[in-house]
């Protein structure tokens, strides 16, 4: 596999770090295990994962229900820490830091998207995305996150006026309006039709063109893998295959 052709396609004003250059990455894992412990019972979630997220990368992350997908996405977003091993967030060693630290980490790098959108009913698109912008160092303004994701019309409207797709836009501008080095998302179709799953992917895509964030997406699409740079499949907690794609497609190419 020409893992170089995966940063090369015409149009993309960047180009992600790629397999075989040395450039640190965004994310480094390494010997990961996750076990949850209910009373008796010991849930091995993960087990020994080496991981990496290349700076401004695309990653697709598949793997059967209970293969550990949102408990690795989980850590790397600072929600939840692995029993073992390492992870580091460039210089910063996630699996070291404290909650406070992890807080502030989050605030600082880190953008979530869920299958449920998590609005607050009683405030406004942009009043929901202001709850982040209040609070981030490097924030963009509210109504320009929600312009990134088509919502600038929508500006005043409450969730309860939004369609489901619409409020996972607004949930989206939530996310990277602090501008985070990451966008992490999990199951972010999971709730929608196929159209409107595919209006939601491509919002997510015209960020990381535009501003140039790292994604990495859970789905059990696995024709979302086709826009990716890198497709991890987990199994079991493990990581059971990488694949670099030599072409992405665009979000209009995928056939559902
Ligand atoms: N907070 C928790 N407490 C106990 N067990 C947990 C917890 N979170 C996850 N697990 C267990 O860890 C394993 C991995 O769960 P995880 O949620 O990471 O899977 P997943 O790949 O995201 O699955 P799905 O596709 O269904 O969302 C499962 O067996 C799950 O039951
Ligand atoms: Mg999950």
């Amino acid at each position: 596999m020409d893992a170089a052709a995966a940063s090369t396609q015409a149009g993309e004003p960047y180009a992600p770090t790629v397999a075989g250059q040395d450039e640190q990455p965004l994310f480094r894992a390494r010997g990961l295990s996750k076990i949850y412990r209910m009373g008796e019972v010991e849930v091995h979630a993960l087990r020994g994962v080496d991981f990496e997220v290349r700076r401004g990368e695309f990653l697709v992350l598949l793997g059967p229900s209970g293969s550990g997908k949102s408990t690795l996405l989980n850590i790397l977003g600072g929600l939840d820490t692995p029993t073992h091993g390492s992870v580091f967030y460039r210089d910063q060693e996630l699996s070291k830091a404290s909650e406070g630290e992890l807080t502030q980490y989050r605030r600082a790098h880190v953008g979530f998207v869920f299958q449920f959108y998590n609005l607050i009913p009683s405030l406004t698109a942009r009043e929901n995305v202001e709850l982040v912008t209040e609070i981030a160092t490097n924030p963009m303004e509210a109504a320009d996150a929600l312009r990134l994701v088509d919502m600038g019309d929508r500006l005043d409207h409450f969730p309860a006026q939004l369609s489901g797709g619409e409020q996972q836009r607004v949930a989206i501008a939530r996310a990277i309006a602090k501008q985070p080095a990451v966008l992490l998302c999990d199951e972010p179709t999971g709730a929608l039709d196929v159209s409107t799953g595919g209006i939601v992917l491509r919002a997510i895509d015209r960020i990381h063109r535009e501003l140039g964030t790292a994604v990495a997406v859970i789905t059990h699409n696995a024709v979302i893998a086709e826009m990716a740079h890198r497709v991890v499949s987990l199994s079991d907690g493990q990581v059971a295959s990488e694949v670099v794609n030599a072409s992405r497609r665009g979000v209009e190419e995928l056939e559902w």
